[in-house]
């Protein structure tokens, strides 16, 4: 089997693609063009799997992966040259079902092994994207310190963590499924309906309700029954959560499922807040739990 190729790479909002087209190209970094690029992706078992269209250019089917965290990155991933792309689309489409479609322009610049993406991405805005691409047997400190440099050029400060895909598919569908759910809710002591539901970094949502118990302590929250859904599923990531209570009042995880949500989820992952009554707060999970404890001190 082909073995993966790696990157160090990093995504950021760009307020100004015009100042940092100005800056890579007074950097010497060599203008490659714009392309008119279309991503199909899939529902994959592990990581991700997208069909990629290209003007000017063919089509490539790309599988990865990489740790949803806000930082520079590494990618790993396998190219496919597809000489039928449509057939391949349809194919992947009835097996494994379509996740949602990206089109974009991309403006590729390349600076010393380092490709500069300068995206304007439908339905999302302008961003900059920086890929250190790896040779054989390196360790990437090159590509990471490479990445770092421009990174500074550039004047980039907030790293996002999620994907075009991710931020297209939105918090609606994540919203519907915990307010399916907390229908389903067991809540005869409490009369407190919750319902939560995930995304997990394949695109894929899992919901569960909170479950209650005669014997009180042994009632389970909605966020551990979704938790355990996705894990049931074999997925281990979360990007994106959402929680609704039937109330007016927003609800808001409990201390201890915001925990069980660190376990899997990065700090600059979205937890929806919802009420019954409509209204929505979006934070951090790093601002529901600062300074927390997570699985990086036993590593
Ligand atoms: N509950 C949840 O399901 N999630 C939370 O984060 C807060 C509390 C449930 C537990 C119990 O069934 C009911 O709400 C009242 O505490």
């Amino acid at each position: 089997m082909a073995a993966a190729r790696r990157n160090v790479e990093l995504k950021a909002h760009d307020p100004d693609p015009a100042r940092s087209l100005a800056i890579a190209r007074d950097l010497g970094a060599s203008d490659e063009g714009v392309l008119k690029q279309r991503d199909t992706y899939f529902r994959a078992r592990e990581g991700r799997l997208k069909l990629r269209e290209e003007e000017p250019g063919g089509a490539v089917l790309i599988q990865y992966d990489r740790p949803d965290d806000a930082a520079a990155r590494e990618s790993r991933y396998r190219l496919t040259e597809v000489a039928d792309p449509e057939a391949l689309r349809a194919s992947l489409d009835a097996a494994l079902g379509t996740l949602v479609v990206v089109d974009k322009e991309r403006h590729l610049l390349l600076h010393d092994g380092v490709r500069i993406h300068l995206d304007t991405v439908a339905g999302l805005g302008s961003f900059v994207e920086l890929e250190g691409v790896a040779g054989g047997g390196s360790d990437l400190e090159p590509e990471r310190t490479k990445v770092a440099r421009l990174r500074e050029a550039l004047g980039i400060e907030e790293i996002l963590s999620d994907s075009y895909s991710d931020r297209l598919l939105g918090p609606d569908a994540l919203v519907a499924a915990a307010t399916a759910v907390m229908e389903r809710a067991y809540a005869p002591y409490s009369n407190y309906h919750v319902g939560a539901a995930v995304r997990a970094d394949d695109g894929s949502i899992h919901a569960g309700a909170n479950v209650e118990n005669a014997a009180y302590p042994q009632g389970q929250c909605a966020e551990a029954s979704a938790i355990g859904v996705m894990v049931a599923a074999g997925r281990r990531r979360i990007v994106e959560a959402a929680v609704i209570a039937g109330s007016d009042k927003l609800c808001v995880p409990c201390g201890g499922c915001r925990q069980r949500l660190r376990e899997f989820m990065p700090l600059d992952g979205t937890i929806h807040l919802c009420s019954a009554a409509g209204e929505r707060r979006a934070m951090t999970l790093e601002e529901l739990l600062p300074l927390s404890f997570g699985p990086e001190f036993l590593q």
